[in-house]
C-alpha cells in the first residue's frame, strides 16, 4: 500500500480558490507498476483535419470496437474480470469502465485509486484498452455516486430544488463547492492515471460524468437559479450562437432563427428556456471538471447523452444534458469536452447518430442497446457516421447464459470479423469507400438493398433470411480497395456484382478469396470456385475479397 501527501497538484483552475487547500492523502492499494518512464507512444489525442476528425492512439487513427460493463462491475474483481472476460473473448479492443467518485474518495482529500488500478491491470491482461467513466456530481441525472461526505452535507453541497421549491437529491449545477470538489477529485483521478499509464497507454479517454443533467426537474427553482434564469443570457453564449448559427442544431436553429437576440432566457430561448439555461449551468460545470482534468494529464474526454423521448418534456430525461435541443449550448460552454455522445437505445439509430455526426464532433456511441437488432449498427457507426467508437451497454449479461448468451454470440460473430479490419476501415473512412449493409432499415431494405461501387458497378444485396428483429439480421460491409478489388464482409446476404455501362451483363468474377487482414496485409484462408464461386456470406460472419474484371 502506497501512502502519500499530495501538495503540489492542486489544478491551476481550482488554485485560484482560496479555501482548497486539502492536505490530499493518497491510498494506492494494488498499485498498477507505475512505468512512467519518457514514453514513445504518444498521449492519445482527438486530430481535426478538414473535414475529418478521428481518435489517434500510437499516432494512428483507432476505432473502439467496446463494450460496457454493468454500473457495480468495479466494485468487485471477480465481476469486472468475468466482465472484461467477455469482451476479450469477443475479440473487443476496449472496455467502458466506471469509476466511482465515492470509492476514490471515501473520506475528503484521501484518496484510494485501488479500483482505478483494477481496472487497468484488468485490461492489461486481456490487451483491451479502456474507457474510464468517471461516475461523479452526475449519474443518469441523478447524484447518488458522490462520497458519503458530500451526502450528509446539504449546506455545503446545495441541491437542486424542483418546481414546487422540494428539495431533490441532485447536486444543483450552480453549487459552487460541489464544483471545486468534483474537479478536484476529477484531477486526482487523472493525475494517477498518468501516473500509472503514461507509458502503456492503456486508457484512451474519459467520460466526464454520466447522462449528466437533472431528472424530475426541467431544471433549478432555487432563488438563486430563477435569479439567473430572469436574468440576461450570456453575452459568450449568444455571440456563440450568432457566430454558429449556420450550423446549429434543428431544433435551436428553429429558435435562434426567430427570437431576439438578446434578452433573458424565456425571452431568448422560447420554450427551450429550461433546458436551455440547465445545459449551460451543467455544460459550465463539467467544463470545469475536465479542465482540471485535462491539466493533469490531457487526455481525450466526452460527455455521454440520455436522448430525448419521443415527445416527452425535459426532466423525463436528465434536463441539461447534451440532447440535441441544446447541444449548441454545450458546444458553446465546454470546449474542454471533446465529444457529446449519444447513447442510443432506440431502433432509430440512423437519425440520432446523424444528429451527433457533426463538424465539431465525431460520433461515438458509448452506450447502445445489448440486443442482437442493435449488433449491425456497429457497421453503420464506422462505416456511413465515420464514427470513432461503438459499445453496447451491460455486455457480462452474457454470464446469465439461454438468450443472454445466444446475444453474446450475435456481438462476438461480428466483432470477430470486424477487429482485424479496424485499421483498414479507420483509413477508408471519408472517403466514400465503405458501403455498410444493413438488413431491415427502413422500407424495403428488409429483402434487398443495391449500392452503386467503384466507377461502374452496382452491388444488389439479397438478405438471406426473412428479417426478423428478435433474430438480428443479416449486416456487413463493402470496402472498395479499388474499383475492381473489394473486401464484402458479413453475414446472411448474398452479393450479384452487375455492370451499370456497356451491354447489361453481370461483372465477371476474377477470384473470390476467403481470409482476413493481419497487419494490412490481406491472409487468404481458401479460394473459393466451382460450385463455391458465390458471392455468398453465410450464418457466420466471414469476410470475402472479390476481384471483378475492368
Ligand atoms: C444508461 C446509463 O448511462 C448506464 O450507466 C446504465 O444505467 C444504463 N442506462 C442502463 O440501461
Amino acid at each position: 500500500m502506497l501512502i502519500r501527501r499530495r501538495s503540489q497538484h492542486i489544478p491551476s483552475v481550482l488554485a485560484k480558490v482560496a479555501h482548497l487547500s486539502y492536505g490530499l492523502l493518497i491510498v494506492a492499494a494494488l498499485p498498477v507498476v507505475n512505468r512512467a518512464q519518457p514514453t514513445s507512444k504518444p498521449i492519445p489525442s482527438i486530430e481535426k483535419t478538414g473535414e475529418s476528425i478521428r481518435l489517434l492512439v500510437d499516432g494512428s487513427p483507432y476505432l473502439m470496437l467496446g463494450g460496457q460493463v454493468h454500473n457495480s462491475d468495479t466494485a468487485n474483481a471477480d465481476d469486472l474480470n468475468k466482465a472484461l472476460d467477455v469482451l476479450a473473448s469477443w475479440h473487443s479492443n476496449t472496455a467502458e469502465v466506471p469509476i466511482y467518485w465515492e470509492a476514490i474518495e471515501p473520506k475528503q482529500g484521501e484518496f484510494d485509486f485501488s479500483s482505478v488500478d483494477l481496472a487497468i491491470q484488468a485490461a492489461r491482461k486481456r490487451e483491451l484498452h479502456l474507457v474510464l467513466l468517471w461516475f461523479g456530481t452526475w449519474k443518469n441525472g441523478e447524484s447518488h455516486y458522490v462520497p458519503e461526505w458530500v451526502k450528509r452535507d446539504k449546506q455545503k453541497y446545495v441541491r437542486m430544488q424542483g418546481p414546487r421549491r422540494e428539495e431533490t437529491e441532485i447536486i444543483s449545477p450552480l453549487c459552487r463547492a460541489a464544483m471545486e470538489a468534483d474537479s478536484h477529485a476529477f484531477a486526482a483521478l487523472l493525475q494517477h492515471v498518468k501516473s500509472v499509464d503514461q507509458a502503456d497507454r492503456t486508457v484512451l479517454t474519459v467520460q466526464v460524468e454520466n447522462e449528466p443533467g437533472a431528472l424530475g426537474t426541467d431544471r433549478d427553482y432555487s432563488e438563486a437559479a430563477n435569479r439567473q434564469f430572469g436574468g440576461a443570457v450570456p453575452k459568450e453564449l449568444l455571440a456563440f450562437l450568432g457566430s454558429h448559427h449556420q450550423e446549429l442544431s434543428s431544433p435551436m436553429a428553429k429558435i435562434w432563427n426567430k427570437s431576439p437576440k438578446s434578452g433573458n432566457w424565456k425571452q431568448v430561448f422560447g420554450e427551450l428556456a429550461p433546458e436551455a439555461f440547465s445545459a449551460w449551468l451543467v455544460s459550465n460545470y463539467i467544463n470545469t471538471v475536465a479542465t482540471a482534468g485535462k491539466q493533469e494529464y490531457p487526455l481525450p474526454m466526452y460527455v455521454n447523452v440520455w436522448l430525448i423521448e419521443g415527445v416527452e418534456r425535459p426532466g423525463r430525461w436528465p434536463s441539461g444534458g447534451a440532447t440535441v435541443n441544446v447541444l449548441d449550448v454545450w458546444k458553446a460552454a465546454a470546449p474542454a469536452i471533446d465529444i457529446l455522445a449519444p447513447d442510443i437505445y432506440y431502433p432509430k439509430f440512423y437519425d440520432v447518430a446523424a444528429q451527433y455526426t457533426r463538424p465539431d464532433n465525431p460520433l461515438f456511441v458509448p452506450e447502445t442497446n445489448f440486443n442482437p437488432y442493435f449488433v449491425g449498427f456497429a457497421y453503420a457507426t464506422f462505416g456511413y457516421f465515420n464514427g470513432i467508437g461503438f459499445s453496447p451497454f451491460g455486455i457480462d449479461d452474457v454470464e446469465k447464459g439461454g438468450a443472454a448468451a445466444a446475444i453474446g454470440a450475435e456481438f462476438e460473430d461480428t466483432y470477430r470479423v470486424l477487429r482485424p479490419l479496424l485499421p483498414l476501415i479507420a483509413r477508408y473512412q471519408y472517403t466514400g469507400k465503405l458501403h455498410p449493409i444493413l438488413q431491415g432499415l427502413a422500407n424495403g431494405e428488409d429483402w434487398k438493398q443495391s449500392i452503386r461501387v467503384g466507377d461502374r458497378l452496382a452491388a444488389n444485396i439479397d438478405f438471406t433470411a426473412a428479417f426478423d428483429p428478435a433474430k438480428g439480421r443479416a449486416c456487413g460491409m463493402i470496402i472498395e480497395l479499388a474499383p475492381d478489388d473489394f473486401i464484402v464482409m458479413g453475414t446472411g446476404f448474398d452479393v450479384i456484382f452487375r455492370e451499370t455501362e456497356g451491354p447489361l451483363r453481370d461483372a465477371q468474377l476474377i477470384s473470390i478469396e476467403e481470409g482476413t487482414f493481419q497487419r494490412d496485409q490481406w491472409i487468404r484462408s481458401r479460394r473459393l470456385n466451382g460450385d463455391e464461386r458465390h458471392v455468398s456470406l453465410p450464418e457466420r460472419s466471414t469476410v470475402l475479397r472479390v476481384r471483378v474484371a475492368r
